[in-house]
């Protein structure tokens, strides 16, 4: 293909486009913005804690402890919440899909599956969106980010979270966490944290982890890096305050002190509210969009529409397989009717704010006709008690005109 020159040009004067990034923050604040966060992990490990404190607000709703009975469920189920929260006039829609169960049974080889279904089946209906004639609203429900809460046990990762991790890392956008990390020592932290890395090297997962890109400035890079030594992130979850040297902090306390959310010497809290929120949520929505989305829409058109297995399409799988494809068939199946029930719900919201609109419009247009008419009622009611003539005709009757 021909190569079209690029030349550099000196402008003159003036021209105006240098306020593009305004014109795409103005339509961004307007518009709002979302994000999906999806959390696994071990039941207990503080993960709606950590929800609630990341975005100070409870999201999370107060638990209720439930006696558990014979119908507790037996496998992974996956639930979504939607909060909108603003700051500084800025919209968020925060999606947090949570997994209670994972972890939690006597065998939970396959614990991971029907989470993987569930961003699956994410993937497709956004697929089928794009694939419709009427593109212009797309809902975006994929998830754009997974913590993966690690248990503080201080050895190595679990066969469980390898396994999840393995099935998981091309799909995902994955951020392990240690959880409730004010249970170990920092010696421990340190060496937990270089164990996990092992493992996750020597089982070849990716994990998400913040780009350095060319053009950075000086203060973006050391920020990142700063990010980068932190992973994975040993947390602190907690929205309870405590008084500490006279300043309110959210934390644990212990007998001998308080372990500090926001204090980055205790712990990664602030480092990963700082890579999840603050700096890199869009980075996080662009590789999904267009690294994990478009990898699994390739293995997907590549299939010719059928199961991907392990990442790559398979005609000659095992009998096994083929049942265990048709299992994750069935819940992405569910998973799907689920996200077209929440999808239609989103357009008819949209729809009904639209007439909602209309309706107030042609209300205020109504309003101003019947304000315009009762001035004028009024002003031929003066007219009429002071004996001035109301009509054109009248007034060229009066002025003898008319006979
Ligand atoms: P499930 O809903 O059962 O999956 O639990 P969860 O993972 O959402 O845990 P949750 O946030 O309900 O926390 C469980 C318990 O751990 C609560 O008593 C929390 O107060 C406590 N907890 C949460 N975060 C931390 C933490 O960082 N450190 C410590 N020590 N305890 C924590």
């Amino acid at each position: 293909m021909m190569q079209i020159p690029v030349v550099k040009k000196q402008l003159n004067g003036y021209v105006g486009f240098s306020n593009l990034p305004n014109q795409v923050h103005r339509k961004s604040i307007k518009k709002g913005f979302f994000f999906n966060l999806m959390v696994v992990g071990e039941s207990g490990l503080g993960k709606s804690t950590l929800v609630n404190t990341l975005f100070n607000t409870s999201i999370y709703p107060a638990k209720v402890e439930v006696e558990p009975t014979v119908d507790t469920p037996k496998t992974v189920d996956i639930q979504a919440i939607s909060a909108d929260i603003e700051e500084s006039g800025v919209k968020l829609k925060l999606t947090v899909i949570d997994t209670p169960g994972f972890g939690d049974f006597v065998n939970n080889e396959d614990s991971w599956r029907p989470i993987l279904a569930a961003i699956e089946s994410r993937f497709d209906s956004y697929l089928e969106q794009e694939n419709r004639v009427n593109r212009k609203r797309i809902v975006d429900n994929r998830v754009h980010a997974c913590l993966y809460f690690i248990a503080p046990t201080g050895h190595s990762l679990k066969p469980l979270d390898i396994e999840f991790m393995r099935r998981l890392h091309q799909r995902v956008n994955l951020i392990p966490v240690i959880a409730k990390s004010d249970t170990l020592t920092d010696e421990e932290i340190k060496l937990f944290k270089q164990r996990i890395l092992d493992d996750i090297a020597a089982n070849k997962i990716e994990i998400y982890k913040p780009q350095i890109y060319e053009g950075d400035d000086a203060e973006t890079i050391d920020e990142t890096k700063k990010i980068l030594e932190r992973i994975p992130f040993a947390i602190v979850g907690s929205t309870q305050e405590y008084e500490v040297n006279g300043k309110k902090v959210r934390g644990r306390k212990y007998p001998w002190g308080v372990i500090e959310v926001d204090n980055e010497d205790h712990c990664d809290f602030v480092k990963l509210r700082q890579m999840l929120i603050r700096t890199h949520m869009e980075e996080l929505k662009e590789h999904t969009n267009q690294v994990l989305y478009e990898q699994y829409r390739t293995q997907k058109i590549l299939s010719g529409g059928g199961p991907v297995i392990d990442g790559n399409p398979d005609p000659f799988a095992k009998l096994d397989e083929e049942k265990r494809a048709h299992e994750a068939k069935m819940a992405k199946m569910e998973q799907e009717m689920k996200l077209v029930f929440q999808q239609k719900v989103a357009e008819k919201e949209a729809k009904l704010k639209q007439s909602e609109e209309e309706l107030y419009a042609k209300h205020r247009e109504m309003k101003e006709q019947l304000e315009r008419q009762r001035v004028e009622l009024e002003a031929r009611r003066k007219a009429i008690a002071e004996g001035r003539p109301t009509s054109p005709e009248q007034k060229k009757k009066k002025s003898g005109l008319f006979k």
